[in-house]
């Protein structure tokens, strides 16, 4: 299993990485819609990183973090310092599907341990961890903002809610 560290970049935020990610007419389409809603270019910078994520396999790889930069013409620093407050930015290579386990109070109270501790088995990594194969990474997470449905776990942009053990069983096993 390949070891996650969501919030700490392994690269240094000063080095600006060598190759530069280079998108379709219609993703540079995309982002110059971004562009154009805001008043200053940096403030496109999230609706941009969900971009880079979603074409570079779900993660801000260096080539789109030297991209960011370029397009938002700030410091590669600007984009890391971004990037890795915001839990939903991944940093590191991340499986197919990310599994992001809620630990925060209402689903504490309701079982998100006991949810946790079964994902965590059934797949075999830890948190932070991905499988060998590449389809699961699983996270614990703070509020995902479902509170009144809890215990909550959230799948890519999924919410799965009020989860029982058998439930997670079976959203799992469900997956493609
Ligand atoms: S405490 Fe789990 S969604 Fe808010």
């Amino acid at each position: 299993m390949s070891q996650l560290s969501p919030n700490i970049p392994k690269q240094s935020g000063t080095k600006v990485p060598e190759e530069i990610a280079v998108f379709s007419t219609e993703v540079e389409a995309e982002i110059d819609r971004h562009l154009a809603k805001y008043p200053v270019k940096r403030s496109a910078i999230l609706p941009l990183m969900f971009i880079m994520q979603r074409e570079r396999r779900g993660w801000l790889d260096p080539p789109a973090v030297a991209y960011l930069a370029k397009r938002l013409d700030v410091k590669i620093t600007d984009i890391w310092e971004v990037a890795t407050f915001y839990s939903m930015i991944n940093t590191e290579p991340i499986g197919k599907y990310h599994i992001q386990i809620c630990k925060t109070l209402s689903c504490k109270l309701l079982g998100s341990d006991k949810i946790a501790e079964q994902c965590l088995k059934k797949l075999g990594i830890g948190p932070g961890e991905t499988t060998k194969d590449g389809r699961f990474s699983i996270s614990l997470v703070e509020c995902l903002g479902s509170c009144g449905t809890a215990p909550m776990l959230q799948i890519g942009f999924d919410f799965h809610e009020n989860l029982t053990q058998e439930k997670v069983d079976q959203i799992i096993d469900s997956l493609p």
